[in-house]
């Protein structure tokens, strides 16, 4: 299996986090998100455990919650003593709803309002990743007149190819986030910093993409290398210590089984030694350096519970598996063509004989979850699990074609639990006037 947290029980059924998933399908309905919460834990305690390792006090990892972001994760965050990265008024509205420590949070993105400038400010969010040298302008001015000085990191864009797919590379020079070192452009943007008096610059940020397998490291320590060259260019230049890298977020997950698996302790290990070695090399500190993982804290405590259609067969051509879902509540296959494992709840000992397209509900040819699956004898009724959804799932979920959201049910020792009830028509229509 991909993940530890599926199985097989003795009725061969499908099983998540030790849960069978054909009850919960009949006890919470379908289409459903599950997530098991002591995967989630367990994801976070191996970033902080290993970043309290390798890199000591003050280092540490900010959930990027845009992976996943509703009440509840938060929680487990505080919990787990975890920051979170929070990219928009209504995931800061989310967490500071849940009783997140604020202080603990970085509010990222490429065009901050004024407004959200303002509202992030009053919700007390601790540290600003500033996009462009105007943002740290409007961050200045809504600081001053708070008459207080708001901690910022600069997002530099370090001309890295993380070798991920298009849309989620984003640390490449022409990107449109941050401010490239190689145009030289990112030495203004520090001195812009450094001027303004209602700023208080702790040092820089990158983020190179996501859904990135460093095996060799080679990604974040190509980032490390360039960070670190400007970081101690800047400091003799202008005496400057960098207190903070934030190297971002990115390891990338197992969808499939012919996906690797990452080592984020031995991978985090390594970038300390390196991270190290050229401090001491350019003769400056080493920073606090902080992480921005999403997908990794997620992903693998996710599943999607369909129940299955209409099953089409057209001789010569293809078949297909229609759900009661789709694109509305898992665009990523449309949007990216990404993979993902599809298995039939019921039928776990069952051989497949023939593939299938597993497609959605929704009214364009597009809505595919995922194309040519081995598939037992698909009937009307079955329950299909889509594995693996933990990130970027709910969170990227629409009401195309008027359909609700789908709940999310939380699977902890043993119980079960609604973190994010299901939409209802009504909710659908409460917008409307
Ligand atoms: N930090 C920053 C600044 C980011 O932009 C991102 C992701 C992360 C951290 C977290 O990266 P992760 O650990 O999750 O790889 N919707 C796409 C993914 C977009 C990622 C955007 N930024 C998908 O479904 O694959």
């Amino acid at each position: 299996m991909i993940c530890e947290n599926i199985g097989v029980n003795d009725a061969g059924h499908l099983t998540f986090a030790g849960q069978d998933t054909l009850f919960l399908a009949r006890q919470y309905g379908t289409p459903v998100y599950l997530m098991d919460e002591e995967r989630i834990r367990y994801n976070c305690r191996l970033y902080t455990q290993a970043i309290a390792e390798a890199f000591g006090p003050g280092s540490g990892a900010h959930y990027a919650s845009k992976a996943a972001s509703f009440k509840h994760i938060y929680r487990i965050m505080a919990q787990e003593g975890m920051g979170v990265d929070l990219v928009s008024p209504g995931e800061i509205a989310t967490a500071a709803a849940a009783g997140f420590p604020m202080e603990h949070s970085c509010f990222h993105g490429n065009n901050k309002t004024d407004w959200d400038i303002a509202y992030a400010m009053d919700m007390g969010v601790g540290c600003f990743v500033a996009d462009s040298i105007t943002e740290l302008e409007a961050i200045h001015a809504q600081a001053s007149k708070r008459g207080r000085r708001q901690k910022v990191l600069l997002r530099l864009t370090p001309g890295i190819d993380p070798h991920t797919y298009e849309a989620v590379a984003t640390g490449k020079v022409d990107s449109k986030f941050g401010v490239a070192i190689e145009t030289g452009q990112a030495e203004g943007f520090v001195k812009a910093a450094l001027e303004l008096p209602g700023l208080e610059l702790l040092g820089y940020h990158c983020h190179v993409g996501s859904q990135v397998f460093d095996s060799e490291g080679s990604v974040y320590h190509d980032a490390a290398d360039i960070m670190m060259a400007f970081a101690g260019a800047i400091q003799a230049k202008y005496g400057f210590r960098m207190e903070v890298l934030d190297i971002g977020g990115g390891y990338g997950v197992r969808y499939t089984e012919s996906d690797p698996y990452v080592d984020i302790p031995a991978n985090l290990n390594a970038l300390a030694a390196h991270l190290r070695a050229l401090a001491q090399k350019l003769g400056i500190a080493m920073p606090k350096v902080w992480f921005e993982p999403g997908r990794s804290i997620v992903a693998d405590a996710g599943m999607t519970l369909y129940t299955a259609g209409t099953v089409k067969r057209i001789p010569g051509y293809k078949n297909y598996v229609s759900v009661d879902g789709g694109m509305s509540d898992n665009p990523r296959f449309a949007l990216y063509g990404s993979a993902y494992t599809v298995l039939s709840a019921g039928r776990m000992g069952q051989q497949a004989q023939e593939r299938f397209d597993v497609v959605g509900r929704c009214c364009e040819s597009g809505d595919v979850i995922q194309p040519d699956v081995a598939l037992p004898q698909p009937q009307r009724g079955d329950i299909l699990a889509v594995c693996t959804t933990g990130a970027y799932n709910y969170s990227m979920a629409s009401n195309y074609n008027r359909i609700p959201r789908p709940p999310i049910v939380m699977l902890s020792g043993g119980e079960s639990y609604v973190a994010v009830r299901r939409e209802t028509l009504e909710d659908l229509l409460s917008c409307d006037v």
